[in-house]
């Protein structure tokens, strides 16, 4: 039986990016049957579609909708295209091939949500797609999808593309909004949450793009058999950006169920060079990692999280059996450690001291107790801070020394790396990379 394909069905068709292909394969059709429905039925579809957010926490998209109080307005829509986790590189191609169907998705949360002004905020290293998009709003203002009347409705909506400067801590969600607002990113404390005081402090959405993309299909399906394509609580399918030492590397739109081992040894080809898997981090660098032993799992929210770690956002980065453990952990440290906005002191303390310390042990010159020291700095962050990305940092560390501690306690007994000089990458030249189930 054929998978179903919501996202990437027509990623590489040729000019999937304009208007006039968009609308040939029926596009805009789900916001004409969602205008001539009440608001309270879309989000009434969302909660029974099972959709939970593909940004990072995997919250239930339609329940948190409902939280918008009901007296308040101007209300807004952000839209996260921050797209900053390591491993994670699925949103950038939803605006490059199918930009009409994140702003159909977002006329349609907007209607659904009495929401007039919405906002995408871009990462600024993606230019390309900032122009897509740009061009493709054009296109829509021009055809009277947006503006004063939608679709001859009256109902007002207006789009606007606020690039970001590249800094990771912009895609929290209160740090963007603070971005949004021409301030430091800096995340603020919640509660209260974004949903109640957001935006110039008026009550907020913000969603992923993979999330938002995701809502025309729900209309025109229906949540139901959206569900009906995940499992539990979670529906649909989802984008899975899976990297590392796999044969075919890239974007595979999957259900949101799909089980971890297929996608890694039979969608992306196996192991290069036919070697064996090492570890696996399941959604993105900050979820847990796990070992080969492991990876026989349903992708699902729920599941994982049964299994110790995160679905996350998706990014599945593979590790073989030539992969040093410490060193893997010592880049991942390093970028949590760079990316700390310095707010809260176990985060912008914590992070380098965690980092200096991997790297100690990655260049043979820890100590003993060294592994202990390591994990009681990641304790000490975790759950101490502002954001989640003290969190963030603290995970990897806390499960690379659970699960990979013989590996650090061998760096420092031989004081050297076991593993030599790390010939990663030699071999990526001669990867195909799939993108949507095609070659890139
Ligand atoms: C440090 C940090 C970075 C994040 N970066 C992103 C990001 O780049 N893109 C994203 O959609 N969500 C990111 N999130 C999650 C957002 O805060 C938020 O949960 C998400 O955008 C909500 O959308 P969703 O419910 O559709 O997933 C990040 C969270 C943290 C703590
Ligand atoms: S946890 Fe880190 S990134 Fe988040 S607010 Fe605190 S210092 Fe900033």
């Amino acid at each position: 039986m054929s998978e179903t394909l919501i996202l990437t069905r027509r990623w590489g068709t040729k000019d999937s990016a304009t208007l006039a292909s968009y609308k040939s394969a029926g596009g805009y059709g789900a916001l004409e049957k969602g205008l001539a429905l009440p608001p309270s039925a879309i989000v009434d579809e969302v909660k029974a579609s099972n959709l939970r957010g593909r940004g990072g926490a995997g919250f239930a998209t339609g329940l948190k909708w409902t939280f918008l109080p009901k007296d308040v307005r101007p209300r807004y829509l952000t839209v996260n295209a921050d797209e900053s986790e390591p491993g994670t590189f699925k949103d950038r191609y939803i605006i490059e091939h199918e930009p009409h169907m994140l702003i159909e998705g977002i006329a349609l949360t907007c209607w659904a949500n009495d929401i007039h002004t919405a906002y995408v905020y871009i990462r600024g290293e993606f230019a390309r797609q900032a122009r897509i998009l740009e061009a493709a709003l054009a296109e829509a203002y021009q055809a009277g999808i947006l503006g004063p009347k939608v679709l001859g409705k009256d109902f007002a909506l207006d789009i606007h593309v606020h690039r970001g400067a590249g800094a990771y801590i912009c895609g929290e969600e209160s740090a963007l909004l603070e971005s949004l607002e021409g301030k430091k990113g800096y995340p603020r404390l919640k509660p209260p949450f974004p949903a109640v005081v957001g935006l110039y402090g008026k009550p907020t959405i913000i969603n992923n793009v993979e999330t938002i993309a995701n809502i025309p299909w729900i209309v025109e399906h229906g949540g139901a058999a959206f569900a009906a394509l995940g499992v539990g609580k979670s529906g649909g399918t989802r984008l899975f950006c899976v990297s590392g030492h796999v044969n075919q590397p890239g974007v595979y739109e999957k259900p949101v169920h799909y089980n971890l081992k297929k996608l890694i040894m039979e969608d992306c080809g196996g192991i290069v060079g036919g070697r064996k898997v090492k570890a696996v981090i399941p959604g993105g660098s900050s979820s847990p990692v796990l070992t080969a032993d492991e990876i026989d799992v349903s992708c699902e929210f729920d599941a994982l999280k049964a299994a110790g770690t995160m679905a996350g956002s998706g990014g599945v980065i593979v590790m073989d059996d030539s992969t040093c453990m410490v060193r893997a952990l010592s880049r991942i440290s390093k970028f949590y450690a760079e990316e700390s906005c310095g707010q809260c002191t176990p985060c912008r303390e914590g992070t380098p001291w965690m980092e200096a310390l991997v790297h100690k042990i990655e260049h043979g010159h820890g100590q003993p107790g060294d592994v202990d020291k390591l994990a009681q700095m990641a304790n000490n962050i975790g759950g101490q801070t502002i954001c989640a990305l003290g969190d963030a940092a603290a995970m990897p560390v806390q499960s690379f020394v659970k699960k990979f501690r013989a590996e650090f306690e061998r760096h420092i007994t031989e004081r050297r790396c076991p593993f030599g000089d790390h010939a990663w990458g030699k071999t990526q030249e001669s990867r195909d990379a799939v993108v949507g189930g095609m070659r890139a």
